[in-house]
């Protein structure tokens, strides 16, 4: 075999199922793993793609396999993992050659690495790839930033492999440095605010409604095949039409309300929280793993509190209204997620193409959905500063926030948690009041603190009389 154009770090199941989707494209790729039985049964699995395929046992046969300049991926775990990798492959490699972190990164740290990289003649990019393990085999979204010529190297190999909507991949270079890496954190902070917002309408269902899952699932799957479309529907359906084989029982139920999480959600919070930007549905989605987690809490609490569901008197929910507001939920925390990465765009100076962001995210990621589609059309439209203001998004939302709004009263009235849907009215509605309650702040402020004030008929800073009481 010629000398490959590709080398692969990490075979786990990412990492090997991207090699898989690599070779079947037609490219050589070598591959390495740290375990090297990991590395012997990839290989000895691989089929027909055996003779597009280098298994490695050393780095330095790993690298010697591949054609200069050679780009390398790493599909290692965030974090440590990766400096290490670096550190060990940097001794083999030569002027020209590209490491490709495609893992969940902190893009911090990616920008950390590119600094530790100046000036020794190699490339890097920091690469986001979503879509799990199917994804990864048959075609995931790909979100790539860093060094742009580099990019040019393996601009080919990407497209080849990352899947296409109307034939078009889902993969561009989107700006420099942690470019790549920011975008997949949000892409995960808004797969988080669907997930929960998904849950918390399930809740209703289950608790307030009273279904069994199966009933659950046949309306997620009809919803599927209207404005919810996607793929987070599509699963949520499947996963509560399963049955365990041991017990007969509905699979959904015998799973333990204890969510993990890695880290990519907190990021996606915390950076927004930075930033100053309001990104409330993906916080309180966050805030709700991380309360999923206190079970032991949960339960002592609901016990000192003889909790009990109190359906409202006013009729259940129709399945329609939940729908919608379902959607209303998902379009604040679109909103939100977008609205950050401008805002990321501007402070690390990336240009970040949102337009093309949305269509990358339209196939193969998690969050791949028909309203993708719509974002990027809005996009083509203009100039976006929020999508709650895009002239196709006010409709869209005049038409289901009603919907929130009665769900969010109902739920609150029956005691049952909904705070990804509850924070995303909650936004929509301080978001659109021309007039809030701020000013009150700041007479606050400037009575304990002397802080100041604008007044709305002077121009210049103020401070209030206070009287007797400043
Ligand atoms: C994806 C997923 C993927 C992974 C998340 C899960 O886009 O393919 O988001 O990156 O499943 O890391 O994150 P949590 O473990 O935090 O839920």
């Amino acid at each position: 075999m010629a000398q490959a154009e590709i080398g692969l770090i990490g075979l786990g199941v990412m990492g090997s199922n991207l090699a898989l989707n690599i070779a079947e494209k037609g490219y050589a790729i070598a591959v390495y793993n740290r375990t090297t039985s990991k590395t012997g049964a990839f290989f000895e699995n691989a089929g027909e793609l055996r003779e597009r395929i280098v298994p490695c046992t050393r780095l330095e046969g790993l690298v010697k396999a591949i054609r200069p300049p050679r780009p390398i991926i790493l599909m290692v775990s965030a974090g440590q993992a990766v400096d290490e990798e670096i550190t060990k492959l940097r001794p083999f490699l030569s002027e020209g050659d590209i490491v490709i972190d495609a893992g969940n990164a902190n893009f911090h740290d990616t920008m950390r690495r590119f600094g530790d990289l100046e000036g020794s003649g190699l490339s890097f990019i920091g690469m986001g790839v979503s879509g799990g393990e199917e994804g990864a085999r048959h075609g995931p979204s790909i979100m790539p930033g860093g060094d742009k010529k580099a990019y040019g190297r393996v601009k080919g190999i990407l497209n080849a492999i990352a899947a296409k909507f109307d034939g078009e991949p889902c993969c561009a270079w989107l700006g420099a440095g942690g470019a790549g890496h920011f975008v997949k954190t949000i892409h995960n902070g808004i797969e988080y605010g669907d997930m929960q917002m998904i849950a918390e309408i399930y809740g209703i269902f289950r608790d307030g409604l009273k279904m069994k899952p199966k009933d659950i699932a046949k309306i997620f799957a009809k919803w599927n095949e209207g404005r919810l479309n996607s793929y987070l529907i599509e699963i949520t359906a499947s996963v509560l039409d399963t049955t365990d084989p041991k017990t007969g029982k509905p699979m959904v139920d015998l799973i333990l309300d204890r969510a993990g999480q890695k880290g990519t959600g907190r990021w996606s919070a915390i950076e927004a929280q930075q930033m100053g930007v309001p990104a409330t549905a993906i916080e309180a989605a966050v805030a709700a793993r991380s309360l999923s987690a206190m079970k032991d809490e949960r339960e002592a609490a609901e016990k000192l509190y003889k909790r009990k569901v109190s359906l409202p008197e006013q009729k259940p929910l129709p399945a329609g209204d939940l729908e919608l507001a379902l959607f209303a939920g998902k379009i604040a925390a679109y909103a939100q997620g977008f609205a950050v990465m401008e805002a990321a765009s501007r402070e690390f100076k990336w240009k970040l193409p949102m337009p093309t962001i949305a269509k990358i995210w339209r196939a193969g990621c998690i969050i791949r959905s028909q309203f993708l589609d719509t974002i990027a059309e809005a996009y083509k439209a203009g100039p976006v500063t929020n999508l709650l203001v895009a002239p196709s998004f006010v409709k869209m939302m005049a038409e289901a926030h009603p919907s929130l709004r009665r769900t969010v009263a109902w739920a609150a009235e029956a005691g049952l948690p909904v705070p990804a849907l509850s924070s995303a009215l909650a936004y929509f509605d301080a978001y659109r009041q021309g007039r809030g309650t701020a000013n009150l702040i700041q007479g606050q402020r400037d009575f304990f603190g002397a802080h100041g004030f604008e007044r709305i008929d002077m121009k210049g800073e103020q401070h209030g009389p206070w009287g007797g009481h400043g």
